[in-house]
């Protein structure tokens, strides 16, 4: 594990972390960031950039030794992260979005599905995707439509899902429907659902304001059989194993709020140390130098939260509360100093040559998915009042 010693915690990267988080940065650097600017104008989807990354292994690191993979711990997942995003927010979520679409089989799959569906991920670089929301149930998942019914050892599948990350691209898709209506949130079921069946019909590429070299799209679900050997678990245990794997991915998506964050930041302080008014730079300003105080102290508080998730998760310990306080902080924190950064950059950040506009743009996405500012808000404060015991 990363920073946890045998005398308690430290924060020091071991050597291997150091080399994998450059190696993410010189990525993200040389390869990202030179073609971030027209990716997000066309909203193209970066299949160059990420095979290059699993090339490199920074796509699907973290798949577990046992099906061929790096098995790269949580915590090494959120170094790759936070760089991926400095470089562009939006491309990093088309490679980070496959550990959000493995993660519900490595919570609750059986070996056999893991080796039919992951494994493949480490050889070539597939896509998959997390088919949770549909139109009319967002943040509350118990209000899921789509159905499942029964046909012999297979499941028919009608519904639709909305805002699915790489539905466009992705080999296969875990999608959540109802396989008992009169059960609510009990009667949700998770399903492995292979792009290429009859009636999956990806319905549009839909046109985001940020983080717009990612493909989100909306994707129906047409009388689509479903062997029943893809089902996740036993039925009705769907809600359980989407909000488990939100535990687990949250604090990624925390790190790639922190890596825009980062990236704000730091042409921030470099604009405010070269634009010169009322004959000196403005940095010498303290009302500069208070938002830019407050940047990197609150990036490095996000950063320090998402750290402690993943070190909690990679000791299997459930983490809710941290991934949510993570998720929530992190998020706030990339629109405070991307919003910020506009400011200091004055007229210049509100242009398109600029940098800054992109990322104000991108980081308003890390408040609104895999659960909003306010559901994470929601799932601290039950944390507090109503704890859970593991389930
Ligand atoms: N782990 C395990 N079990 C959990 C759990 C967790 N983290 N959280 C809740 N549960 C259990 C509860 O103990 C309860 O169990 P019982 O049935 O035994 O009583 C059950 O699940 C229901 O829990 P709640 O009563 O808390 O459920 P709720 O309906 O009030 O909803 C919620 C809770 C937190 C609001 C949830 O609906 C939620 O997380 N909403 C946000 C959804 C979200 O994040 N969507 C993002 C989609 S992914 C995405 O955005 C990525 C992309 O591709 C764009």
């Amino acid at each position: 594990m990363a920073i946890a010693t045998a005398g308690g915690v430290s924060f020091a990267l071991t050597d291997e972390q150091k080399a994998l988080r450059r190696l993410a940065h010189e990525f993200a650097e040389k390869v990202m960031r030179p073609r971030a600017a027209e990716y997000d104008e066309h909203s193209t989807h970066p299949a160059d950039v990420i095979a290059k990354a699993h090339e490199l292994g920074l796509l699907n690191a973290h798949v577990p030794a046992e099906y061929g993979g790096l098995e790269l711990s949580g915590f090494d997942g959120m170094l790759i992260g936070e760089e991926l995003a400095w470089g562009c927010s939006g491309m990093a979520t088309s490679i980070v979005a496959n550990a959000l679409g493995t993660a519900p089989l490595l919570v609750a799959g059986t070996d056999e599905q893991k080796r039919r569906f992951v494994a493949p991920l480490v050889d070539e670089p597939i896509l998959c995707s997390f088919a949770l929301t549909e139109p009319n149930a967002g943040s509350d998942v118990s209000g899921i439509q789509t159905t499942a019914v029964r046909h012999g050892d297979e499941y028919v599948l009608n519904g639709s899902k909305m805002f699915i990350t790489n539905a466009g691209h992705a080999a296969w898709l875990v999608v959540f429907a109802s396989t008992d209506r009169s059960k609510g949130h009990r009667g949700l079921s998770g399903f492995v659902v292979p792009a290429d069946l009859d009636g999956v019909v990806v319905e549009r590429h839909l046109d985001k304001m940020g983080q717009r070299a990612t493909d989100t799209s909306a994707i129906a679900f047409q009388d689509v059989r479903v062997p029943a050997a893809n089902l996740l678990g036993d039925e009705g245990e769907g809600f359980k194993i989407a909000m488990r794997t939100l535990d687990f991915t949250r604090p990624g998506t925390a790190a790639g709020a922190v890596g825009v964050a980062q990236a704000a930041y730091e042409h921030a302080v470099s604009y405010a140390k070269e634009r010169v008014q009322f004959g000196q730079p403005i940095a010498m300003n303290q009302g500069v130098n208070f938002l830019i105080a407050d940047m990197a102290t609150e990036i490095e508080a996000a950063r320090l939260l998402v750290w402690q998730a993943a070190w909690l998760l990679d000791q299997g310990k459930r983490a809710t509360l941290q991934s949510s306080y993570a998720k929530r902080f992190a998020a706030d924190t990339a629109m405070k100093v991307t919003t910020d950064a506009v400011q200091i950059f004055g007229g210049y950040g509100y242009m398109k040559e600029y940098p800054v506009e992109k990322l104000m743009r991108d980081a308003k996405l890390f408040q609104i998915y895999e659960g909003t500012s306010q559901i994470q808000r929601l799932v601290i404060a039950r944390e507090i009042f109503l704890p859970r015991d593991e389930k």
